[in-house]
């Protein structure tokens, strides 16, 4: 995900527009619990979906619920309790009720129930949330951020170039053909594209040995021995995606260009990256303005081969699920500063991870000298950043190692305010919603199986 071209508050605005156009996700109470109410009908009544926790399970406790949905004029639709699970002994009963009620009353029904009962919150529909569910979803989550292509961008290396625009229908094509399964075609590349590739490839892979992480170095040696990396053609992707496969479980699909941000995280999720597979423009063999295969096949693929860092990508990805537009927003920074423009410590020096710096040879000295602002990763404060999309950074966010990110990414996405839990399900590749305690059952079954196997094996070896 690389876009260059805007100031960083165009590119803000462009985010949310985006997640709001493709918006199908709940909206869940904040500062402001009253702020938010389901559909609004046009006689001045809303339809409302509401969850709170009674704190007492006694029948007056929940009677008093009812009594006070009677007091504004509901109409009762459709109701469910049960037993709050995280606090079983405490006998709390969470509530969901949905019910069609007068505007002016929402505010005043949502304060009183917060006298009777604890996470009262307005939510749409549980069952009527849509987001990919599993992998082969993916298939119409393909919104494109058409702004940095050669045909709408006039700053665009290729703007006037009608035989690249051209050659962008056919990649474009391929990518709007593909299935999640199917085989990614195998491109024929003419010789001034591998002569663009070969520039990139030789400027940059000079520079690895001294600025790139342990990580990169070791599977772009793995990709260069298996995998057809060299200066003299371009990788095929079905080939980069096999190699993925059976390294971290990553997969690759093809992209006509830049994924609106929210289908772009949300293929992480499943493990899947999308991958442009047109080259840059050659006038411009050391910059694009969007993303393009050098970026992605120099900058991100050796790095999705690294078991950590594929589980720190996918972590980003399932906190996108469901989230809210700022949440998007925020997730989008985060991304942007540590898996495009990352850097990380490693024995006592500091080396770049990022895809962006990867991919750049000029920023990547930057990045590497003494000029730029470092700061330790910290999601919180990582992820209300201000970035710059069309020069440099001017900061850049230091990881300790991709565990301590990961697991800090980790606590940072369980505060992210969501309705619902989700389960990835790494063997039929998709995410189940955790709304009742018999599917937390099952999902616990799973870990518990797969950790006694690694306990046995661990008792054998000791
Ligand atoms: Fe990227």
């Amino acid at each position: 995900m690389k876009s260059e071209a805007g100031t960083s508050l165009s590119r803000k605005q462009s985010l949310i527009e985006d997640a709001q156009k493709e918006k199908e996700v709940p909206e869940v109470t904040r500062s402001d619990p009253m702020a938010v109410t389901s559909d609004h009908l046009d006689d001045g009544r809303s339809i409302l979906n509401i969850i709170f926790t009674i704190r007492n399970t006694t029948a007056s406790h929940f009677s008093c619920s009812l009594k006070i949905l009677e007091n504004h004029s509901t109409l009762i639709y459709h109701m469910e309790t049960r037993p709050a699970g995280r606090c079983k002994e405490k006998e709390e009963l969470e509530c969901f009720v949905k019910c069609l009620i007068p505007n002016p009353s929402v505010c005043s029904l949502l304060s009183s129930l917060k006298k009777i009962a604890s996470d009262v919150k307005v939510v749409k529909d549980l069952t009527s949330l849509s987001f990919p569910r599993k992998v082969q979803d993916l298939d119409v989550c393909q919104h494109l951020c058409m702004k940095f292509e050669p045909n709408f961008n006039k700053d665009h290396p290729g703007f006037g170039d009608q035989e690249y625009k051209r050659r962008r229908g056919y990649f474009a094509e391929l990518a709007f053909k593909y299935k999640d399964g199917s085989v990614i075609s195998r491109v024929e590349y003419t010789a001034e594209e591998i002569a663009t590739w070969r520039q990139v490839y030789k400027s940059l892979s000079s520079l690895y040995p001294n600025y790139a992480c342990k990580q990169y170095l070791d599977s772009f040696h793995q990709l260069e021995k298996n995998c057809g990396y060299s200066e003299n053609s371009i990788p095929q992707l079905q080939d980069v995606s096999n190699f993925l496969k059976e390294r971290t479980g990553f997969k690759l699909r093809p992209a006509a260009g830049l994924l609106s941000a929210r289908d772009f995280l949300a293929c992480l999720a499943f493990r899947v990256f999308p991958c442009t597979q047109y080259p840059r423009h050659p006038s411009s063999a050391m910059h694009s303005p969007e993303p393009d295969c050098c970026h992605e096949l120099l900058g991100h693929i050796p790095m999705l081969a690294d078991k950590e860092f594929a589980q720190f990508s996918q972590e980003i990805g399932l906190a996108s699920l469901g989230a809210s537009d700022e949440d998007i927003e925020k997730l989008s920074t985060l991304y942007w500063f540590t898996i495009e423009f990352g850097l990380c410590k490693q024995n006592g020096s500091i080396k770049a991870y990022g895809a962006g710096l990867l991919s750049s040879y000029g920023e990547l000295l930057y990045a590497l000298s003494n000029k730029p602002e470092l700061k330790p990763f910290d999601p919180e404060v990582t992820a209300i950043q201000p970035y710059q999309d069309n020069s440099f950074q001017s900061v850049y966010f230091v990881s300790e190692s991709f565990e301590d990110s990961k697991v800090k990414l980790r606590q940072y996405a369980v505060n992210m305010i969501k309705p619902f839990y989700l389960w990835y399900d790494p063997f039929t590749c998709s995410v189940e919603i955790l709304d009742s305690s018999q599917k937390v059952r099952t999902a616990l079954c799973q870990i518990k199986d797969e950790l006694k196997s690694l306990c046995s094996a661990l008792d054998k070896l000791c």
